[in-house]
């Protein structure tokens, strides 16, 4: 009798344990529907909203894009940006300067607050047809990424500076929004105040094409390496090879998960030199990365 108890005992308890382990799977936090989006104003938090919340804010579109991560048209469901931030920070937020988008995967895309003024940008959280919320990226090596929770969008179609704006303003994953000033959040980018235009020039350019994915003396993205401190890739790679990598790395590493410049802006050449007087001008304003940016 004992031993019968004993028995059922063992199989309750291990079917317990299975159904557990069953629920404590890990199973992708942007798969739940109920994932709070964190709303950051200089560092404070002043929102979270669960992908529920955000259906009351503004009626969701079917929105057709030109997907610039694919090259071709894609229709996806989405909120528009303007009313999401009117109710997530208050309608003070076209005042801030900058708003920086931080993703699962460390891409951080940091955008002027201008562009949300002068264009229409959506948060996309499904595809139009309900088939998995996932592309296959061909500016990284054909990789199959995951979008959700929040995809940022641009209503593109009949905008030749968006279309030419490449893919760096479009993070995926986003999970966390925060205003801010550009100045106060990365203090350790910008380059010497007396620096030549060209450097300054090269700056921006760096900021709007490569900063989401690269820390410079610890500031910036960290979904690729740090390219600056202690030793800055102008000093340990060749110069004609730094150009090509920036136009073209597949050309030296196979399978790489860098996407080069953007084929659709035009002057690359010019673009890449500039950068480059960027890099050169940090590689000798280095700073020791004091708070760890980086996930
Ligand atoms: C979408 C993300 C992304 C963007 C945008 C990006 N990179 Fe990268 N970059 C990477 C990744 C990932 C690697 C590592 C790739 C590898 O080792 O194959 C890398 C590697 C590099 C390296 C080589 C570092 C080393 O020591 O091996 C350099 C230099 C570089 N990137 C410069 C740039 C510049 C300049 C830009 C802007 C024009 C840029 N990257 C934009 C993701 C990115």
């Amino acid at each position: 009798m004992s031993n019968q108890i004993s028995r059922n005992f063992w199989k309750i308890f291990l079917t317990v344990v299975a159904i557990c382990g069953n629920l404590y799977l890990p199973a992708p936090a942007f798969s739940q529907s109920d994932i709070g989006i964190e709303f950051k104003d200089k560092g404070q938090i002043v929102n979270s909203l669960s992908l529920s919340d955000l259906a009351t804010v503004a009626p969701a579109v079917s929105l057709k894009v030109f997907e610039i991560h694919e090259k071709k048209e894609r229709i996806y469901k989405a909120y528009p940006a303007r009313a999401l931030f009117d109710k997530a920070f208050s309608k003070q937020w076209g005042k801030a300067e900058e708003i920086v988008f931080i993703s699962m995967d460390g891409y951080q895309a940091s955008i002027p607050v201008t562009k949300f003024l002068s264009h229409d940008a959506y948060f996309a959280f499904a595809h139009d047809d309900n088939s998995p919320f996932t592309m296959t990226n061909i500016l990284q090596n054909n990789e199959v990424v995951q979008l959700g929770p929040l995809y940022l969008i641009w209503d593109n179609m009949k905008s030749k500076v968006l279309l030419e704006d490449g893919a760096s303003d479009m993070p995926y994953q986003v999970k966390s929004i925060e205003l801010t000033t550009f100045a106060t959040r990365f203090p350790n980018l910008p380059p010497p105040a007396k620096a030549s235009a060209e450097i300054q020039h090269g700056f921006l350019l760096f900021r709007k094409h490569c900063m989401a994915c690269h820390t410079i003396n610890g500031e910036g993205g960290g979904k690729a390496p740090e390219l600056n401190y202690p030793t800055s890739v102008v000093e340990y790679i060749k110069p004609e090879y730094l150009t090509r990598w920036i136009e073209n790395p597949s050309s030296i590493r196979h399978n790489t998960l860098m996407r080069g410049l953007p084929l659709e802006i035009p002057n690359r050449t010019k673009v890449t030199k500039e950068i480059i007087a960027y890099l050169k001008a940090m590689s000798k304003a280095k700073r020791s990365p004091k708070r760890q940016d980086i996930h």
